[in-house]
């Protein structure tokens, strides 16, 4: 049976664990998070102009590093449709005395983003487009608020495909992970059960960026961190030349 992933569960899951959250995801991880949104920031063309939207931003960390390394010359916004995470979000907005000031969160679902049409020159979603119902609907949904010419980038947990590692993962991913999860996070709603089974389901690699093609964007790649423990995917959302370009090759 496929993992439930009903608006209102995920709501209610990350609503009991959002006090714990960014504790529990920089000692299960080892600290690699802070390296992987490292990389994706770095991966953001900051040559497109116009405001950056972390959607599923949860406790606001990759848009908070997205503004930091902005040093506030850009609009950075936040969305999430878990109030509790996004209290967290606003505790550190409010801590934080330079660019980190000026992020808005916004609470929606990433499926029905309040935002008119290619509104932004990069969407970002860090380990929350696993937890959307739809991934189609989610999809298309950053792609439709992005700019023609803008990226959207997605930074999400995969499989390792390495022969040593893909065991050790498996077992500490299966065995230790919902073990120290369910004791740091102390809810009732298993999360840590439900992030094995979800990673497990969800589309990793060539397949992820099929997806994000044939949800209307263009030149998508991947690449494996850490082993492939996460992998960033990077598309655009197709311009006029990219239009061009590709009716060329159709020719
Ligand atoms: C694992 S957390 C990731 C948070 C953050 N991006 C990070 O890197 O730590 C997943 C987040 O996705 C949010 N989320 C899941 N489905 C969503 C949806 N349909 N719309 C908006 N937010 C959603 C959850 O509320 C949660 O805050």
């Amino acid at each position: 049976m496929s993992v439930d992933k009903s608006g209102q569960r995920i709501r209610q899951m990350f609503g009991e664990i959002s006090s714990r959250y960014d504790l529990n995801n920089h000692v299960l991880s080892g600290g690699v998070d802070y390296y992987w949104r490292h990389r994706t920031v770095a991966a953001i063309d900051f040559e497109v102009e116009g405001p950056i939207l972390d959607a599923c931003t949860g406790t606001g960390d990759l848009a908070l590093a997205i503004a930091r390394h902005q040093k506030g010359s850009r609009l950075v916004v936040g969305s999430d449709f878990t109030h509790q995470m996004l209290e967290i979000a606003n505790q550190k907005h409010r801590a934080g005395k330079s660019a980190a000031d000026r992020v808005p969160f916004i609470e929606a679902d990433t499926q029905e983003l309040p935002f008119a049409d290619d509104t932004f020159a990069a969407v970002t979603v860090a380990f929350g487009l696993r937890n959307v119902t739809s991934t189609e609907r989610g999809l298309k949904e950053m792609a439709r608020v992005t700019k023609p010419g803008g990226q959207v980038l997605v930074l999400e947990f995969s499989k390792p495909k390495n022969r040593i590692i893909s065991p050790l993962y498996q077992w500490y991913f299966r065995n230790v992970l919902p073990v120290i999860g369910q004791l740091l996070a102390r809810n009732d709603q298993s999360a840590y059960d439900y992030l094995p089974q979800s990673v497990g389901e969800f589309p990793d690699g060539k397949e992820l960026t099929d997806l994000m093609e044939s949800c209307g964007m263009t030149n998508a790649t991947w690449k494996p961190l850490t082993f492939g423990i996460a992998t960033l995917y990077v598309a655009r959302k197709p311009d006029a030349s990219t239009a061009t370009a590709n009716d060329h090759a159709a020719a």
